[in-house]
């Protein structure tokens, strides 16, 4: 195998190509230098090589001719839509210029002849470059996918965090040479989804290709570092690959909005995206006043940079400290930069070039195969494609494989022979004609998205209604990397129900050209085309080829319409195409022709036909609303069960779109001139659509530098390592040899007893090595984290979906899922508890789980007529799925032959995995260790719930002594491992008029799942935040945990703090609206202030909330803000605005008192370094960077000096979880600890001598027999709480913060976003403000996640249509976390200032959870234009609006003449808690 690599250089303008042989390089990151012309400024607009009318989509064979351009006026301009597609017409064959002869021997020759034939034109020679080296693909790998293959080789930057196109860890570039336009095409891509050999004659750029600390990092990775934009790390190759695609596709700099869209595929969950918004800023056009003259100031009066959060000069060049000058050194280093006209690309001054021999390359028909007898094929010519089908009719077509991959990968499908149809030039067709544009069905969206454009910009306005509707629709199609290669026809074939495009292409009255093997061609309209469920009108022998797009005719409107649960990248809960055509006959405008069709309201997309023949020939006015919306009502039935629920809110959307198309037309006519009656300007609210201006981040802190490093905003110590994908993860660990791979056997039941298990043909799957029973275990199958009250493999019962019974072992992951699949259960069903509300009816609670808070008296309270007003109500709070990016995974391994076991783990508890595998396995804790180095995001879910794998894992390992890898699938992951908990809150609030609280008696329940976990001290903690920030002088809360037959639920950001203090929020809500005013009023009159005591009898000291919320009340000026909104909502009758103020207190300790304990070991080298470790992990919260900042303070030393490499139970025994906001707390000060023994060791030394460096002092002090190690401990000092007495001080002190939000809501749709967010937190001095801020910005992002966008759906009473005890909402596709256009467009966050925490080392404050419930201002935000909704329809009374807040809970409560038509008032849509 020959290895090259190609480096562009520079020579006096010149470019010239230069090979290097370089084997040693090839490893998996060769590391070229690369040069180039440096003559035009970064960044660039994509370069744009196609012809003006006629496109011809890459890639294709370098023989391929172009097309002809026919522009010229429609012929059926006066024939009907519906005429002109139901014409069935012969189409001509392609011209002989375009389409390659008739395979003519075709259905003469044998089978078998044909096949010989065919067989000579094919090769299995296939290369690839990756990142500039050149490599040979062998047959066999045709199972594979690009992300496989890249790992296997070890490039383990690029990173798998779903595996269903989801999530963007995996995204890579792609560039390809397009023959006809001599171009390169730069594309991004996700690895997972596609087949390795699709990128065959590609040059494949992943994260190491660009940058690595060795050589040198790129801008982009470099910006992103230094921004903060890399918490845990997981996501950030993904994003840097994004961006780098984004710049290298783009002639011209992008803009800012080309950004944010270009990243709505990458998912994080940590950063809140506005610091790698930032950090990617300053590639866009510039607007330089950003950056120069709107910056905030901090206290030291200098501008805070909008691009790094931090103080800086960008623009102004005085006073800039070491590390801002360094990013401005970047920026200033990338600017200069050189436009490729061959390439197509833009080059910093170092970068890998499209390989020459691709470009030289002619592109061959291939043939491989793959695992299990698989055929891939990829042929060049249309005959060729023919010609399979005809021998393998049912081979898969496949294009961006973004379907089948699925479907192979989630729904078991197998397909046994794969046409690759990308490189065929009659399917990549883009040519205006008269009759339209007709596109090729591989086209991708992204293609067919430029091409509109152009199209859009030639053609009369008259003609492009269709085309601008199918534009707007793509804006909302997936992610970029998605639309990279996904094409139409795949889109169309697929017949999914809830696909975009088929609507539209129904609606437009768009035709399919559909070829058979024979050569013929028939032309059938889009609207006859989708027979049933995921069912085509196409025959084995055919293929589709092309659709056509007529234009459309004066007076002839076309609109699309998608409501999602998240706006950017997510399918659709319904959509619709809509057209009419209007004709003015006699003064009147009359409808000619008119296509309804909607999507996700059927198993097919759906024409409304009595609606149409209703309408035509009707007078285009008001007076055809209602009868329209009575037939719509007819048209589209959902029956109550119907797959996808929400049944009344997807009746409300078909008759919202469609009154949305109403006025859509009456104001299109209305800004032409021919409408008399002018759109009502209220009424416009209805029909403007979304688009995102770009956003702002503000952050405003003091610094209060202590020492060398604490108080310096210095970037996470890992950071360089994440964005060049250099840093570890625990799958990136390179495996000992003998490794086998791990799938666990899980129960399909919710409850039931085992009958038999059968694994004989699990046994003869390939590649099976064992299978582990609880039979099997060692030691003990009983285990837990509080009471063992869980099998590791349930023996007898199952109690949950997703439980383990079993684990099977594989020579590859792939093997141990396909071997795992293949265990057969036999089970007897037992009656399952699938909800709280069935657990409190049942009496289905965990025993010893009830629990009392009693202050004052409750009851006497009521009854003594003290209160003038007493308010009941229930609160139901949904759950929150974790969603780290890393899913869980244990690498375990033997050591003299299981004398010792060994694992490297995926979680926040690594004493946790050593305790349960030493359980599990009967060993010593002695003799098990378990080290994490980092982790890919945990929030809780891998604090108890990781365990169990490394468990059931280890059990494999010990008994085969090998090492076992588990990694969990996404959807395994979101099934087994347990969510934040629901909760069911009944609250009785008396108070008096003027809205004084006087007694509140609270139930709270949260859902416990099938074993307790932590289930008990998340309602303990949730007890104690119930009263949130106010003075409640008669409380009675009382808390149990409902035993139900779900997955263990589990610990979660905020511990059920945030679950109590929603509930407090809802019935302080509800007070106001009893009173007829504000929510903050009631808020602010009812504070706790300086002494109070609280219900559980902690004495409040040091509260600072009245100081946060009175300076966040300045900060977002909430007196304007109310009036501008009321204006707003005065003038909008279909949009409302809201907002909303919510403060918070948030205990820091861990409740059970033995827990606040923290350990750590120091290391001082005679070199003068610092080797830290301590009982905490590093997962993104930038742990280890503030503790190394406490030991270079305490040794005043550089940051640089010190150094943590990994959490180990071997070093630091007996750790408590990371966890509960307060490790850096006490890891700082166990480190302190153990700094200050060794400073004091060395103290006799030092004030002898003059030491002029540490490493002088170390030496000495070395020389002197002076121990430079030393163990370090802490525990929290006053803490303890009594549940016998209801009495204690369960938190050693609190943090503080408020949060201010202001929403847009649509009504009719349900569709929400923010404007902005304004958060104040006091963290008293903190020790790393940059990483702080981080934490607040992630945290209330991800708690805008769980009030308004994250939704579990299981298969309980509310959603029949899921099996019972299953989780529909498993995976990306389904489960919507927030994206990159999800955050506020002004979003501020301050720390309060002149503060600090006498408790707490160098006097700061625990941030972790603290900031989470802010969320929950976008909440009441929302209820707040809900409320203005309301009472437009003269509604002005308490509603419910539980979490989260989807469209579907906004548009249902917002009661208008169109809910009404499907529910009452009262409505409260379906909720799994
Ligand atoms: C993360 C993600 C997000 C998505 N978001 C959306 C979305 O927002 N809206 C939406 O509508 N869809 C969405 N999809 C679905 C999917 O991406 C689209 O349906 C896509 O257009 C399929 O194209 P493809 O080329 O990848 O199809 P492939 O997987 O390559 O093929 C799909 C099917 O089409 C058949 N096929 C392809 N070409 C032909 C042909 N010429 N003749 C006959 N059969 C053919 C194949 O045999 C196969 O059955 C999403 C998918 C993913 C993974
Ligand atoms: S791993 Fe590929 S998109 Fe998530
Ligand atoms: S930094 Fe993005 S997921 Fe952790």
């Amino acid at each position: 195998m020959i290895f090259s690599i190609f480096i562009l250089h520079r020579n006096r303008g010149m470019v010239k190509f230069r090979m290097i042989a370089d084997p040693c390089r090839l490893s998996s990151s060769p590391s070229p230098t690369w040069h180039t012309r440096t003559r035009h400024p970064y960044p660039h607009a994509r370069s744009d090589a196609h012809a003006c009318h006629v496109l011809r989509t890459s890639p294709r064979p370098e023989n391929s001719r172009s097309l002809l351009h026919l522009h010229s006026p429609d012929p059926n301009l006066h024939q009907t839509q519906q005429e002109r597609s139901s014409s069935i017409r012969s189409l001509p064959q392609p011209s002989s210029s375009r389409s390659p002869p008739r395979p003519s021997a075709m259905g003469s020759l044998t089978k078998a002849e044909e096949e010989t034939a065919a067989a000579e034109e094919w090769s299995d020679e296939a290369i690839v470059y990756v990142n500039g080296v050149r490599r040979v693909l062998p047959d066999g790998l045709a199972h594979l996918t690009l992300l496989q293959y890249l790992r296997d080789i070890g490039l383990r930057g690029t990173k798998l965090g779903c595996g269903e196109g989801g999530c963007g860890a995996c995204t890579v570039m792609a560039s390809c040479y397009d023959q006809t336009t001599k171009k390169t095409q730069h594309f991004a891509m996700n690895a997972c989804l596609a087949p390795l050999y699709s990128v065959e004659g590609m040059h494949i750029i992943t994260v190491e290709g660009i940058g690595n600390r060795q050589q040198g990092l790129h801008p982009i990775q470099e910006c992103l570092a230094m921004a903060h934009g890399s918490q845990c790390g997981f996501c950030t190759p993904g994003f840097v690959m994004s961006m780098y695609a984004l710049l290298r596709s783009s002639k011209q700099p992008p803009t800012e909005e080309q950004i944010e869209d270009s990243l709505a595929g990458n998912l994080c969950r940590c950063t809140g995206y506005r610091p790698i918004i930032d950090a990617f800023r300053v590639f866009s056009k510039r607007d330089d006043l950003l950056y120069i003259n709107s910056s905030p100031e901090n206290a030291d009066g200098r501008p805070i940079c909008p691009s790094t959060g931090k103080p800086c000069s960008c623009g102004n060049e005085k006073d800039i400290d070491a590390s801002e000058s360094s990013l401005l050194a970047h920026t200033k280093n990338y600017s200069p930069c050189s436009y490729n006209e061959i390439d197509g690309s833009v080059y910093s001054e170092k970068e890998l070039i499209f390989p020459p021999e691709l470009q030289l390359r002619k592109v061959r028909s291939l043939k491989l195969n793959g695992f299990n007898g698989i055929k891939w094929y990829r042929p060049v010519k249309l005959k060729q494609v023919l010609h399979l089908k005809a021998c393998h009719p049912n081979a898969k077509l496949i294009n961006g494989n973004s379907e089948v991959g699925i479907e192979t990968k989630f729904k078991n499908a197998q397909y046994s022979v794969l046409i690759s149809v990308t490189h065929v030039p009659e399917l990549h067709n883009l040519i205006m004609k008269e009759d339209g544009i007709h596109i090729g069905s591989s086209v991708s969206l992204a293609q067919l998205q430029n091409f509109l454009r152009k199209v859009i910009l030639e053609r009369d306005s008259h003609e492009i209604s269709s085309c601008e509707a199918v534009l707007r629709q793509l804006k909302w199609f997936a992610g970029t990397q998605i639309r990279n290669v996904a094409s139409v026809g795949g889109n169309i074939c697929t017949a999914s129900p809830i696909s975009d495009l088929n609507p539209l292409w129904m609606a437009t009255g768009a035709t399919f050209e559909i070829l058979d093997v024979n050569n013929n061609i028939r032309t059938t309209p889009a609207k006859d085309f989708f027979l049933g469920y995921r069912k085509v009108d196409l025959k084995p022998d055919e293929i589709l080829l092309s659709v056509i797009l007529p234009w459309t005719r004066p007076f002839e409107f076309v609109k699309e319409f998608k409501q999602a649960h998240r706006r950017e990248d997510d399918i659709a809960l319904v959509n619709a195409g809509m057209r009419v055509y209007i004709r003015k006959v006699e003064g009147d405008w009359i409808i000619s022709d008119v296509s309804i069709v909607y999507g996700g309201v059927a198993a097919v997309p759906l024409s409304a036909s009595k609606t149409e023949t209703f309408l035509t020939g009707k007078k285009w006015d008001y007076g055809l609303l209602d009868k329209t919306f009575d037939l719509l009502k007819e048209d589209i039935l959902l029956a109550e069960n119907a797959p996808g629920g929400m049944v009344e809110f997807r009746s409300s959307l078909t008759l919202s779109f469609f009154f949305k198309f109403f006025l859509h037309v009456n104001h299109e006519m209305n800004i032409k001139g021919f409408w008399k009656d002018g759109l009502p300007a209220a009424n416009l609210s209805a029909i403007e659509s979304y688009s995102r201006p770009v956003g702002v981040g503000t952050q405003c802190y003091e610094l209060v530098r202590q020492g060398t490093a604490v108080g310096q905003p210095v970037v996470h110590t890992s950071s360089m390592l994440q964005v060049t994908g250099e840093a570890e993860y625990t799958d990136d660990t390179p495996t000992p040899p003998n490794t086998l791979h791990a799938a666990l056997v899980l129960s399909t039941k919710a409850h039931a007893r085992i009958l038999c298990i059968d694994a004989s043909l699990a046994k003869s799957s390939p590649g099976f090595v064992g299978l582990f029973l609880s039979k099997d275990v060692p030691g003990s199958n009983h285990t837990g984290p509080v009471v063992h009250d869980e099998e590791v493999f349930a023996s007898d019962v199952v109690t949950c979906v997703g439980q383990i019974v079993g684990i099977v072992v594989a020579d590859t992951h792939d093997n141990a899922k396909a071997a795992a699949n293949k265990v057969n259960i036999e089970y007897a069903e037992l009656p399952a508890i699938l909800s709280i509300e069935e657990a409190v009816k049942a009496g289905s609670f965990h025993p010893n789980t009830k629990k009392c808070l009693v202050k004052g008296n409750v009851e006497e309270c009521f009854v003594s007529g003290a209160c003038d007003r007493i308010i009941e109500g229930e609160v139901r709070v949904g759950g929150q799925e974790h969603f780290y990016m890393e899913p869980q995974c244990t690498l375990v391994w033997p050591v003299d032959s299981g004398n010792e076991i060994h694992m490297i783990s995926s979680t926040q508890a690594p004493q946790k995995h050593q305790k349960y595998v030493a359980n599990v396995l009967g060993l010593p804790q002695s003799r098990v260790v378990c080290k994490t180095k980092r982790i890919g995001g945990g929030f809780g879910g891998k604090e108890t719930r990781s365990a169990i794998f490394a468990a059931a894992a280890s059990v494999a390992s010990y008994c085969l002594r090998r090492p076992v890898k588990i990694v969990l699938d996404r959807d395994v992951d979101m099934m087994t491992t347990g969510q934040r908990h629901s909760f069911l809150g009944k609250y009785k609030v008396g108070f008096t008029n003027d809205g004084k609280i006087l007694a509140l008696d609270l139930d709270l329940y949260n859902n416990g799942g099938n074993s307790l976990d932590l289930s008990l001290p998340v309602m303990e903690r949730a007890m104690f935040h119930s009263d949130n920030v106010y003075d409640i002088p008669n409380i009675k809360v009382s808390g149990q945990v409902c035993f139900t037959n779900f997955p263990s639920n589990t610990a979660f950001r905020g511990f059920g703090g945030p679950q109590a203090m929603l509930i407090a929020e809802n019935w302080i809500q509800h007070m106001a609206t009893e009173l007829k005013r504000c929510p903050e009023e009631i808020k602010e009159l009812n504070f706790q202030s300086e002494g109070y005591v609280l219900h559980y009898g902690q004495l409040l000291q040091n509260s600072t909330i009245r100081s946060v919320w009175d300076e966040l009340k300045v900060s977002c000026n909430f007196i304007e803000a109310r009036k501008s909104v009321i204006g707003f909502n005065n003038n909008n009758r279909w949009r409302k605005r809201g907002i909303s103020m919510v403060p918070t207190k948030f205990g820091i300790s861990f409740t059970s008192k033995f827990m606040n304990q923290a350990g750590a070991l120091v290391q001082v080298y005679t070199d003068g370094t610092v080797l830290v470790t301590h009982g905490g992990v590093e997962m993104g919260q930038g742990l280890h960077t503030k503790v190394a900042q406490v030991a270079a303070s305490s040794f005043n030393i550089p940051l640089s000096s010190v150094f943590i490499s990994e959490t180990s139970t071997d070093k630091v025994p007996n750790a408590t979880p990371t966890a509960a906001s307060a490790s850096s707390d006490i890891y700082g000060a166990a480190v302190l600890d153990a700094c200050q023994q060794i400073m004091a060791r060395m103290e006799p030394i030092a004030s002898r001598g003059n030491h002029k460096t540490f490493s002088e002092l170390v030496q000495a002090c070395y020389m002197e027999r002076i121990d430079l190690s030393a163990h370090g401990f802490y525990i929290t000092p006053d803490v303890g709480f009594d549940w016998v007495s209801g009495k204690g001080t369960p938190f050693y002190y609190f943090t503080y913060g408020a949060a201010f939000a202001e929403v847009e809501i649509d009504t009719l749709t349900g569709d929400f976003h923010t404007r902005t967010v304004d958060i104040v937190m006091d963290l008293g001095s903190s020790i790393n403000p940059a990483i702080d801020i981080g934490q607040i910005e992630g945290g209330f992002i991800q708690g805008l996640g769980w009030v308004a966008l994250e939704e579990l759906k299981w298969g309980d009473d509310n959603h029949k249509w899921i099996r019972p005890g299953h989780l529909f909402t498993c995976g990306p596709g389904s489960y919507k976390i927030p994206s990159v256009n999800d955050i506020p467009l002004n979003f501020k966050v301050s720390l309060l200032k002149g503060v600090s925490n006498p408790k707490v080392i160098h006097s700061s404050k625990a941030v972790g959870e603290p900031p989470f419930f802010l969320g929950s201002a976008i909440l009441f935000a929302i209820k707040d234009a809900i409320y203005a909704a309301r009472a437009e329809e003269g509604h002005f009374d308490w509603f419910s609006l539980d979490n989260p807040a989807t469209p579907e809970r906004i548009r249902m409560a917002c009661v208008d003449s169109i809910t009404k038509k499907f529910a009452t008032i009262y409505y409260r849509p379906k909720l799994s808690v």
